[in-house]
C-alpha cells in the first residue's frame, strides 16, 4: 500500500491525483488550509478506496508550523512513498505591478513556501533513501510573459530549485519529479480567456502525474504537446516575443 502526502490537497489537480491513488488503496495524508473542504475530500477518498485519509490544516506561508505538521505526517504514514506539492495562486498580474507587497506575497506563496517545504522534505526523503517528491511548477516558468510574469518568476524559481534537488537526491535514490502543466480548467483559471483546444481537465493531468511517478520521469510537460509549444516559445527571438505580446 502506497503512502502519499499531498500539500495543497484541495487543489483541483491534487484532488484528481488523490482520487487515482485512492483507487489503488493508498494511505493518504492531506494538508491544506480549508477545513471544510479537507473533511469532505478525506471522506470522499475513503469511499473511493483509500486505506486511510488523514488530514491537517496548513497555510503554506505559516512556516513555523512545518516541523510540527511533518512530524505528525511521519508518525501517521511512516515512510512516505510520494509527496506531491500542489498549492499555488495565480495572482492578478496588473495588481502585482502596482503593489510591491502583493507581488512579493505571490512570490512567497508560490516560491518561498515551496522552497522551504522542499528543504524539509528532501532531508526527510534523503534519510528514507527512496520515494518520490513531485512538485507542480508550470510552463509559465519557462519564459516570462507580460500577462503573468510574477507567477512565472516563482515557477521558474521552483523549477531551478528542483533541478538542483534532482541531481542531489539522485545519490540517495530519491526521485524528484518536476510537473509543468499547460492550461488546466480549475478554480485557478476560472474566468480567464483561454483557447479551448489547449485547455486540459484536471484528471488528464492527474493521469500523467501518476504515470510519471511510476516511470521516474524527471520533467513532465502535461498534456505532452506543451513540451513542443514551449520549445517554440523559448526559442522565439526576443524582438518578436516583445512585439507580439505573447
Ligand atoms: N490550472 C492551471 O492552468 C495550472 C497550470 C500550470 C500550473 N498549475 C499549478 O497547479 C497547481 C494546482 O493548481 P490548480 O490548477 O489545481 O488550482 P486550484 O484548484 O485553484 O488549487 C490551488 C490550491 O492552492 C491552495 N493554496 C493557495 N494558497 C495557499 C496557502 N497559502 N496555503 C495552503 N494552500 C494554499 C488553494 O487552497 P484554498 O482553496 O484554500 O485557497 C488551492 O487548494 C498550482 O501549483 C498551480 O500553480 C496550474
Amino acid at each position: 500500500m502506497k503512502k502519499i502526502l499531498i500539500i495543497g490537497a484541495t487543489s483541483a489537480i491534487a484532488e484528481a491525483t488523490a482520487q487515482r491513488f485512492a483507487k489503488e488503496g493508498a494511505s493518504l495524508y492531506l494538508l491544506a488550509r480549508n477545513e471544510e473542504r479537507l473533511t469532505s475530500l478525506a471522506a470522499d477518498l475513503k469511499i473511493r478506496g483509500a486505506s486511510s485519509a488523514a488530514y491537517a490544516l496548513l497555510d503554506v506561508n505559516d512556516r513555523v508550523r512545518y516541523e510540527e505538521v511533518l512530524k505528525e505526517v511521519v508518525k501517521t504514514l511512516g515512510t512516505i512513498d510520494v509527496a506531491l506539492v500542489a498549492h499555488g495562486t495565480l495572482g492578478d498580474q496588473k495588481a502585482c505591478e502596482d503593489d510591491v507587497d502583493r507581488a512579493l506575497l505571490e512570490f512567497e506563496t508560490n516560491a518561498v513556501s515551496t522552497i522551504a517545504l522542499l528543504t524539509r522534505l528532501s532531508n526527510l526523503f534523503e534519510k528514507q533513501h527512496g520515494g518520490t517528491i513531485a512538485v507542480i511548477s508550470s510552463v509559465a516558468g519557462d519564459r516570462g510573459r507580460p500577462s503573468n510574469y510574477v507567477y512565472g518568476t516563482a515557477k521558474a524559481a521552483i523549477t531551478t530549485f528542483c533541478e538542483g534537488l534532482q541531481a542531489r537526491m539522485f545519490h540517495s535514490g530519491v526521485h524528484v519529479l518536476i510537473i509543468k502543466p499547460g492550461m488546466v480548467a480549475t478554480p485557478m483559471t476560472e474566468g480567464l480567456s483561454m483557447p479551448g483546444f489547449l485547455v486540459a481537465e484536471p484528471d488528464q493531468i492527474a493521469a500523467d502525474i501518476v504515470r510519471a511517478i511510476e516511470k521516474k520521469t524527471d520533467t513532465l510537460y502535461t498534456p505532452w504537446f506543451w513540451k513542443y509549444i514551449m520549445a517554440g516559445i523559448i526559442h522565439l527571438p526576443s524582438a518578436v516575443f516583445k512585439k507580439e505580446n505573447l
